[in-house]
Parts: structure tokens; C-alpha cells; sequence
């Protein structure tokens, strides 16, 4: 494939320009840097995403998973590798660090471990406490270190909560009765509660570039549930149909659950960010529009997951296509007390991918941080690692480290920071 296809447009939008997979794995020292990268700002920054090994694949979620990292350390940009995880079913979605393990995810498959240098370890199962797939947005408590996840299979119980201490071993372990496996692709928590979306979207076939279906007449229901539950502490809360791509964060107001998202009305939709509340004494669930764009990949602060945030980040996708395509990116910061938005547009022909936040060493406060993306060109060449200043959000960024090759926009990733084990 050459980038002549993708100006010809013979290609799908996955497969081309700054979707392009690329063909080899590569380890390249001593990066180019424009600005000045943080002294004390060390570790790695790792990033998941499909990258089909013959160039093909019929749908962006579908190739196999390759890791994208930059290691930095002392103010230099040390090295970039990218890795195939190897194995039949190559996770392509996220990376975790829990319990000192790094775990690339796939919804549909165990977690594969990989080394700080991005090699595949290989299948982990949590000592054996789980046997089959795992959620690719697990959820680390930043209060316990605890790592909250789900698993759902086609039989009875089709969803499984897990909950693993600090150390990761799984503590707590829960079958959930759900009509369905529905297209779950995220969760949340708060300090007390686990928060669940069982909407009307289910599987699909297995070979369509889209495997998932809406189903009209199933009730769209989101449940919270407590941390240390069984079945029969589930409450479900009815909700307008609607899919949900990924959570914000969630926090406790009281008896009140509030849960940020994702979410559309219908699949193959825009998706907007949305503010829900579940009232845990009346029952009732009530639902505001923070932001109407069509945004998604949204991440906040490590720290403040399952508590009151503030600031959200995430990618605008604009042109958006018939295909569920999209050619055009800006990253955006939101402030949910100001209601204020703060765009970063990188220009013409870039695209920003996911943020994530790296907390500054020592500080508590939500925006003294950096964020931390790769910024990816339509016309294929090579990427860059971008440093912003959290607070001053639309200015040049900190640094630039420029990557020796094109880098795929991909899915999620972490940054995992030196000299913290359990709340990484
Ligand atoms: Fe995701």
C-alpha cells in the first residue's frame, strides 16, 4: 500500500494515510527533540492499536495489536520500539500497568502480558482466576490500587466482575445476571460502586466489518453496583436507548451516582459527552448534554479516577463519514466548572491522537500535569510524541520528540511512569 492509494481513496479510511499500518518493528535511540522534555517527567509511554500484519483487515478494530512506546527519562527521549504482540489473538486496543505487569487488552481475549521493552510475555489469566476475555478499559483505583474489570462470554452468566488488590490478586469475584451479551465496551467506578451499561446494542456476526447490532426492543438499563457486591445488590436504572463508546469518569455526590461519557443515540452515530446521574434513593436517572461535538477518547487525570474531576480530555473527530471514518482531528480540553473548552488544533494534514495525562512528581492538583499524545500526518510520514502543559492547553507544546516513522492513529494507551508500582 502506498500513500498514493490513499489519496486515490482505494482504500478504506483504516487502512490508509494516517491510519496506514506499518510493515516492520523497529527500535531506533537518542530521538530528536524540539523544546525541552521535563527532567523529572520519566517513564514510558505505550500506545495499542490494530496493525494488520498483511496490510488488510476488514474494520479498524480488526488487525492485530501492535505497542507503540517512547521511554523518557532524565530529559531525553531515550528510545521508540514498536511490537507486534505476538500470539493468535493479538490484543489491539489498550495497555495497562498493574501490580507491576504490563497488560496489552482486547475486549474479546485474555490479557497478554509484555515487558517495559514492549516483547510479549504472553496470556495472563490472574493466576487462573480468570478464564476468558477481559474488558480493555479495566479501571485502577487511585485511592486502593485495587484493578476493577469485567468479562462477558456467550453463556449464562454472560457478565463476570472481578475486583484485584494491590498486589493483583483477584479478591472479589461476581456473576451478574444480564439478558444478554451486549456491547459493553466500557465501565466505570466510583468510590463505592461499579457502574455497568447493558444498552441495545448487541453482537452481531462475527465477519461483518461492524459486529454489532442495534436492537429496538431492548431495554437500555445501567446498573450500580457496589464494589464488594453480589447479584442481588445490582441497581438497575432505565435509560434513554443509546450506545456508549467509552466512560469519562464517575464520581458520588451523596446518594447520587454522576457518570460522564461517550454517547450516541443509536451505533454508527456521532457520539457526544454526556452527563448521567442515578439517584440511589428515588431510583431515578436523569441525563444533561455537556458538549454536542462529536468527540470521543476521553481520558482525566489518573488521580481522580472514581472521584469528582474536573478536567476531561479528548479528540474531535470531524468529517466523519458514512464508513464511521473520520480524516480530521483536534485534541480539546474541557473544564466542567468553567463549562470552557480549550482546543489544541495541530493544523492541516495532523492529527492528534488520545491524551493522557502524566501527573507532575509531587503535585495533587488535577491540571498540574502534562499531557501526553502522539500527533500522527495524513500524508504518512513520520509522527511525533507531543508534551503539552495541562495548563496552558492550547499553547506550543512542551516538547516535541520526533519519531523516526509514520505511526498508525491508533487506540489507547498509558503513560507509565518510573518508581510507581501499584498506582501507575
Ligand atoms: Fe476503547
Amino acid at each position: 500500500m502506498s500513500n498514493a492509494d490513499s489519496v486515490r481513496g482505494t482504500l478504506p479510511f483504516h487502512l490508509a494515510g494516517a491510519f496506514a499500518p506499518v510493515r516492520e518493528e523497529r527500535t531506533d535511540l537518542d530521538l530528536d527533540v524540539i523544546g525541552e522534555i521535563p527532567p523529572d517527567l520519566c517513564g514510558t509511554y505505550v500506545r495499542n492499536g490494530p496493525n494488520p500484519r498483511t496490510g488488510r483487515s476488514p474494520a479498524w478494530f480488526a488487525g492485530e495489536g501492535m505497542l507503540h512506546g517512547v521511554r523518557l527519562e532524565g530529559g531525553r527521549a531515550r528510545w521508540y520500539r514498536n511490537r507486534w504482540i505476538a500470539g493468535d489473538f493479538a490484543p489491539n486496543t489498550h495497555v495497562v500497568r498493574h501490580a507491576g505487569r504490563i497488560l496489552a487488552l482486547v475486549e474479546t481475549w485474555l490479557p497478554v502480558e509484555v515487558t517495559a521493552e514492549l516483547e510479549t510475555v504472553g496470556p495472563y489469566t490472574f493466576g487462573g482466576a480468570l478464564g476468558s476475555s477481559m474488558t480493555a478499559h479495566p479501571k485502577i483505583c487511585p485511592r486502593t490500587g485495587e484493578l476493577l474489570f469485567f468479562s462477558q462470554r456467550p453463556s449464562r452468566p454472560h457478565l463476570t466482575y472481578y475486583r484485584a488488590d494491590a498486589s493483583g490478586r483477584v479478591v472479589h469475584r461476581a456473576a451478574i445476571d444480564v439478558p444478554a451479551v451486549t456491547f459493553m465496551h466500557d465501565f466505570a467506578i466510583t468510590e463505592r460502586y461499579v457502574v455497568f451499561y447493558v444498552l441495545p446494542v448487541l453482537l452481531g456476526d462475527v465477519g461483518s466489518p461492524v459486529p454489532i447490532r442495534w436492537v429496538d426492543d431492548f431495554p437500555a438499563r445501567i446498573g450500580v453496583f457496589p464494589r464488594d457486591g453480589g447479584n442481588e445488590d445490582m441497581r438497575w436504572f432505565d435509560v434513554a436507548p443509546c450506545t456508549i463508546s467509552h466512560t469519562v469518569n464517575a464520581f458520588e455526590e451523596g446518594d447520587t451516582v454522576v457518570l460522564d461519557v461517550v454517547r450516541a443515540p443509536r451505533i454508527m452515530m456521532p457520539h457526544a459527552l454526556h452527563r448521567l446521574t442515578f439517584d440511589l434513593r428515588t431510583g431515578r436517572a436523569a441525563e444533561v448534554e455537556l458538549d454536542p461535538r462529536f468527540l470521543d477518547f476521553p481520558r482525566v487525570h489518573p488521580a481522580v479516577v472514581g472521584a469528582r474531576h474536573r478536567h476531561v480530555y479528548t479528540v474531535e473527530l470531524c468529517d466523519f463519514g458514512p464508513d464511521g471514518g473520520f480524516s480530521r482531528t483536534v485534541a480539546r480540553q474541557h473544564d466542567l466548572e468553567t463549562g470552557a473548552a480549550v482546543v489544541h488544533d495541530f493544523g492541516d494534514g495532523v492529527m492528534p491522537g488520545e491524551c493522557v495525562v502524566a501527573a507532575r512528581p509531587g503535585s495533587a492538583a488535577e491540571d498540574d500535569a502534562w499531557v501526553i499524545l502522539f500527533v500522527h500526518r495524513r500524508d504518512g510520514s513520520a509522527a511525533e510524541l507531543v508534551l503539552l502543559d495541562a495548563r496552558r492547553f492550547a499553547s506550543p507544546p512542551v516538547a516535541r520528540v520526533r519519531l523516526p516513522c509514520h505511526v498508525p492513529l491508533g487506540l489507547h494507551g498509558e503513560w507509565l511512569p518510573d518508581g510507581v508500582a501499584a498506582l501507575a
